[in-house]
């Protein structure tokens, strides 16, 4: 197990700068998420850490020791990819061991290590089986159990669980928790999914435009987001985030340029109550929760999230209140403002 610590890293791909002044610190033992849209730089960070992509300028440490430049191979970290990729022709038994017999691990040591690989991964009745006779919740947990195996000091994963159907990834999910809880391990995982995030990770890193964006606890990256960009990021719906004009009895601060409130915050009054007057345009009824979709005079469409037994029809006129606890306010650069 060990710590890692990045400092003022940048990565160029040619003329493009991919990463821009990464300062990151993970403690042991810590399952950090880096999250974030498609081509904000996930991977790469991920891969600079593991040395599979070379850094332009800046620093990598794990576990204490300088490694900005060392091989993958002597880095002590372990990945596992999306893609997978299974010798199919070996068992799973085989498909384990091989990295461990390329490194010169003995047989007998490499036997207990895949036997009790198998026994957390619950794949000790299928090691003689060929990635071919397995699901594919299956195979994902061999390609985990091979970064098992090799004893990592951190693991590494990037989007493991998107090529898997939507159950499986939940299952999936629940399973890398308690995996994490077993070996604790230090743990990074990269996914854009911000549900995986939300509720797999210790500490988010959120990624935008390959910079820091905030690095938080779940709680903190959902409830006190440091810029439009995490609010609007975080949360499904989005946070209606918006220039405010025509609200009322609002205290705002001056530079405030957008407020934003999570929909599920959002108070239905009747007409004339709260802070700005709407027409419901749509409700969706998702069974135990309702959308309403609430068209301000301006055409501004913001979204409320109420209870499924909720009576608000099409066509109402309401009165929406954004509590001033639950208001976020931002500058007109996106900072939040506190
Ligand atoms: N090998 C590469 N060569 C050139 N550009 C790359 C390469 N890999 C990634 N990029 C670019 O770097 C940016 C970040 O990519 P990536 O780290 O893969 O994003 P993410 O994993 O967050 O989707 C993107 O603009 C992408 O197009
Ligand atoms: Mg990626």
């Amino acid at each position: 197990m060990a710590t890692v610590q990045i400092r003022k890293l940048n990565k160029y791909y040619g003329k493009m700068q991919a990463l821009f002044d990464v300062d990151l610190d993970v403690a042991d033992g810590d399952f950090v998420v880096f999250v974030g849209p498609s081509g904000c730089g996930k991977s790469t960070l991920l891969r600079a850490l593991a040395g599979l992509e070379g850094i332009d300028s800046g620093t990598v440490k794990i576990g204490g020791k300088d490694v900005s430049n060392a091989e993958p191979a002597d880095r002590g970290l372990s990945m596992v990819f999306q893609s997978y990729a299974l010798y199919p022709h070996m068992t799973v038994r085989q498909n384990m061991e091989f990295g461990m017999k390329v490194n010169g691990v003995a047989p007998a040591e490499r036997t207990e290590r895949i036997d009790e690989a198998a026994r957390i991964l619950q794949l000790t009745d299928y090691l003689d089986r060929k990635p071919s006779q397995l699901s594919g919740g299956q195979r994902q947990r061999v390609a985990i159990g091979r970064s098992i195996v090799k004893n990592p000091s951190v693991f590494l994963f990037d989007e493991p669980l998107s090529n898997l159907d939507a159950k499986l990834r939940v299952q999936m999910r629940v399973e890398l928790e308690a995996l994490h809880k077993q070996l604790a391990a230090t743990m990074i995982y990269v996914t854009h999914d911000q549900v995986e995030a939300m509720t797999m990770a210790d500490r988010i890193v959120v990624l935008n435009g390959g910079r820091i964006e905030q690095v938080g606890t779940p709680m903190e990256i959902y409830h006190t987001p440091d810029s439009k960009f995490v609010a609007e990021f975080m949360g499904s719906p989005a946070m209606n985030v918006f220039r405010h004009s025509g609200m009322r009895d609002m205290a705002l601060r001056p530079e405030a340029t957008y407020i934003g409130c999570r929909p599920e915050h959002m108070v239905i009054h009747p007409k004339g109550g709260g802070n700005v007057d709407a027409v419901v345009s749509n409700k969706e009824q998702l069974g135990g929760e309702n959308l309403l979709y609430l068209k301000l005079a301006d055409g501004l469409t913001l979204v409320a999230r109420v209870d499924g037994d909720d009576q608000t029809a099409v066509n109402a006129e309401v009165g929406v209140e954004l509590p001033p606890n639950r208001l976020h306010q931002f500058d007109q650069t996106g900072r939040a403002l506190r």
